[in-house]
């Protein structure tokens, strides 16, 4: 039988870096593996979305005050339960739960890394099959090793992360992750159940034509952010526009889109809600890490999105993301 050695699986990937590194214990390689197993178990429910009664609301609201449907508390389990039962995670924070979990067992408390997710980001798209996604941030403690994880481990600088990455849940499913050695996509192979390596090193395009935000919010947004969506909307020699505007309301999907074809995506402050809606430590320091070692930038409008200091799990920011010289063009906005 022929066999493709071209194909590596996410596994054989994430072995043959950490041979690179003759001290690495195997510990992050081990923890992407319980993230692609989970993963694996919430595509094949995402798939069966329509088929069975897991679609409706599950009755609850989560921390934030939101609706909670069936799948998100599901996609949440299955990421709780790999990384509880891994030997490499001493503990999770969730978009999903109040409080951060601290696992403290003999195992965990020897594990060097933490690790925050959304479990199920864009649940609103459920109903009406539109992509959904999960989004995960990997850090090393700064607590002592053998003892519990405590929340400084959690509330650490974005620039801290040690890899973090996203399953896009869309017309096939994949699991891009970056690490400071670059940022890797793999397209989950249905017939092996194997993700595999299909985007190499990827690089955001330093141009891009495609912008993205919820023009709905317009007046309620700052001043420069209008004026940089007009921007957009011009006819310039200097920027190629006008621009094209999409915007799916699941960020995995219209962030993926724009980290591969070249975009800007924002989630400005408003009015009604001066800080947007999107969670710091879930949502955007995982992306902020991710587009920037693939070339690109992200900021809160003003600063550096990576280099904010969380002061509480939850916590929200305005959040602009995307190729290099449109988020140039969005800063240089007067
Ligand atoms: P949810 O998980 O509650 O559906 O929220 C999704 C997030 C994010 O993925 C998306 O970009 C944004 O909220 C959309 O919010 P608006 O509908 O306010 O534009």
């Amino acid at each position: 039988m022929l066999i493709n050695r071209k194909i590596q699986t996410l596994d054989e990937f994430t072995i043959q870096q950490m041979r690179d590194f003759p001290n690495a214990t195997g510990e992050l390689s081990g923890l992407l593996r319980d993230i692609g197993l989970a993963a694996k178990r919430v595509h094949v429910e995402v798939n069966k979305a329509g088929l069975i009664d897991i679609l409706g609301d599950a009755g609850t609201m989560n921390v934030q005050g939101e609706e909670v449907k069936k799948l998100d508390i599901f996609a949440n389990n299955q990421f709780m339960g790999v990384l509880r039962h891994g030997i490499s995670c001493a503990g999770i924070g969730s978009e999903e739960m109040d409080d951060i979990v601290v696992f403290d067992d003999d195992i965990s408390n020897q594990s060097k890394y933490v690790c925050l997710f959304d479990p199920l980001d864009g649940s609103s798209n459920i109903d009406v099959n539109v992509s959904i996604g999960t989004i995960f941030s990997v850090f090393r403690r700064v607590s002592e090793l053998g003892k519990p994880a405590t929340a400084a481990d959690f509330l650490q600088q974005g620039i801290k992360q040690v890899a973090a990455g996203y399953i896009i849940y869309g017309s096939s499913t994949m699991l891009v992750y970056a690490t400071r050695r670059g940022a890797n996509g793999f397209t989950l192979d249905q017939a092996v159940g194997e993700f595999t390596l299909s985007h190499p090193d990827i690089k955001c395009p330093e141009v891009g034509k495609i912008y993205s935000v919820n023009h709905g919010n317009f007046f309620q947004y700052e001043e420069k952010v209008q004026r940089y969506i007009h921007q957009c909307q011009k006819k310039t020699k200097a920027t190629g526009g006008p621009y094209t505007q999409r915007y799916i309301g699941s960020m995995v999907a219209d962030v993926h889109r724009n980290l591969i074809k070249g975009g800007i995506f924002m989630y400005p402050g408003t009015t009604e809600k001066p800080n947007g809606k999107l969670r710091l430590l879930y949502e955007c320091n995982p992306f902020a890490f991710i587009v920037e070692i693939a070339g690109g930038i992200a900021t809160d409008g003003k600063q550096r999105i990576l280099e904010i200091q969380p002061k509480e799990v939850h916590e929200r920011t305005p959040f602009f993301i995307g190729s290099k010289s449109m988020m140039e063009e969005f800063e240089q906005t007067k």
